[in-house]
Order: structure tokens, then sequence, then C-alpha cells
């Protein structure tokens, strides 16, 4: 059993960020709301109505994905963008990009948006591969995001420009956010802690710190951020 007794609403707008240590069961649970996998018992309900009702094309087109190390097809970063919306224009395309912060990057390519990337192509970083996935989600405009974070520290410039990405992406939708880094847990409308498959805890950060000694520890030792970020955004979380 990798989850058990979960229960959880999410309210609309809302971001819920998950945390917890290696194994607790985060991507296990944030798989179950596109039906990548399903509960052996218990029902995942979307406006009251059960996801098993609604076909996978419909569920799945409610919500975008940002994976922890995303994957584009073996093409142009255009053709790539054009699969989360057909319809999209170069103009849509930059703007997407331009919020996800991976315009500039993109437009400093000698071949811009066609260059190829995936397995042979050009190489994007990490920080730059989940930009990327961002702008796509942007493109594609999903009233759900599903995020699940990367884990790798990022220098403070790449941590900044993800993190602006990020807000754009959140802002006016439902997300779930699998958290690794200080900024989106302190950013989350409220903070779900996971431990051995069971919520173990929900309630807003400084709570948290105050009263789950899991939770503590976490935010001691395992959220990717830097020294005076930290001591920054606790100030002005408190
Ligand atoms: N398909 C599967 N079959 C059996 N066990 C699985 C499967 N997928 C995951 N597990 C187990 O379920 C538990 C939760 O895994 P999960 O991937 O959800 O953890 P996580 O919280 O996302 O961890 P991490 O932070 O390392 O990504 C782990 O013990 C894992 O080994
Ligand atoms: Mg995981």
């Amino acid at each position: 059993m990798a989850l058990r007794e979960i229960n959880l609403m999410v309210e609309p707008g809302e971001t819920v960020a998950l945390v917890g240590p290696s194994g607790a069961g985060k991507t296990t649970l944030l798989n179950l709301i596109p039906r990548f996998s399903d509960p052996l018992s218990g029902r995942l309900l979307l406006d009251g109505t059960d996801t098993k009702a609604l076909s996978l094309r419909s569920l799945r087109s409610q919500m975008g994905l940002v994976p922890q190390d995303p994957f584009f097809f073996h093409d142009t970063i255009y053709n790539n963008l054009l699969l989360a919306n057909p319809s999209a224009t170069q103009e849509d395309m930059e703007a997407a990009c331009q919020a996800a912060q991976i315009h500039d990057t993109i437009a400093a390519l000698p071949q811009g948006y066609q260059t190829t990337v995936g397995e042979r192509g050009y190489r994007l970083s990490g920080g730059e591969r989940q930009r990327l996935a961002i702008a796509r989600v942007l493109l594609q405009s999903p009233r759900i995001v599903l995020l699940d974070e990367a884990t790798s520290a990022l220098d403070t410039v790449v941590e900044r420009k993800i993190q602006d990405a990020l807000a754009v992406l959140l802002q006016g939708r439902t997300a779930i956010v699998i958290a690794h880094r200080l900024s989106t847990v302190l950013s989350a409308d409220k903070i779900v802690v996971l431990e051995k498959g069971r919520i173990a805890a929900i309630g807003p950060h400084q709570t948290l710190v105050e009263t789950n000694p899991l939770y503590r520890q976490l935010y001691e030792t395992q959220f990717e951020t830097h020294m005076v970020e930290q001591m920054e955004q606790s100030e002005s979380a408190l």
C-alpha cells in the first residue's frame, strides 16, 4: 500500500503543496489525479463528479502537468510547443515563453524556436527544461496544474526565474505541487505533509513548523534554497 486513508479537499484556485520524505507517496498521490493509476478503494471527485465517470480525454484536458524531468520530443521547440496547443501562433508561444522566463534563452539560440531538442537534439539544462514545460502548460492554459518540482539545487538567478515562472503558472488556477523549494512551499495556500503513505498534517507553514516535527525537519534540512533568501522569506512569512 503506497497510500492509506487519504482525505483531502482542494478548493478551486488554491495552491496545495505536497511535502514529505522520499518514498512518502507524493508522486503516487499526484498520479491519481489524471488517473495514471486508480486507488484500490475510495473515490476521487472533480467538482463533485467521480473522475471514473469522465472520459480520460475530458479529465486530462482540464489539467496540465509539469513533471520532475520533463520530456520533449526529438523535434523543434516550436513543434513541441504546438503539441500543447495546436492553434497557438508564434506570438502565443513567445508570450508563454516570456512568462515562463525561457524566451530569452530560446531567442539566443542560433535557430531560435526552430532548434531541435530532445534526444540527440540541443541539450536543455534541467532548469531550462522545467521552464519550457511551464511554457507548454501556459499555452495549454488548463484550470488545474499538477507540478512535480525538480529537486536539483539551482543558482540564485535561475531560482528567481523559476519562481517568477511559477507565479504566472499558478495564478488563477487550482494547483497541486510536489514542492522541494522553500519559496514554493511558502507561497502555497496549504501544505500537506505526507509520511509513509498517510497525511501526517495539513496546515500553513508557521503552524506546521511549530507543531509537526517531520515538517520542521524538512524545513531545516530538505527544502532547496539559499541561506539569504531563506532568511528573507521566513521573515516575510512571519
Ligand atoms: N508502481 C509501484 N508499485 C509498487 N510500489 C510502488 C510503485 N510506485 C511507487 N511505489 C512505492 O510507493 C512508495 C511511494 O512512492 P512515491 O514515488 O509516491 O514516493 P515520493 O514521495 O514521490 O518519493 P520521492 O520524493 O523520492 O519522489 C515508495 O515506497 C515506492 O517504492
Ligand atoms: Mg516522487
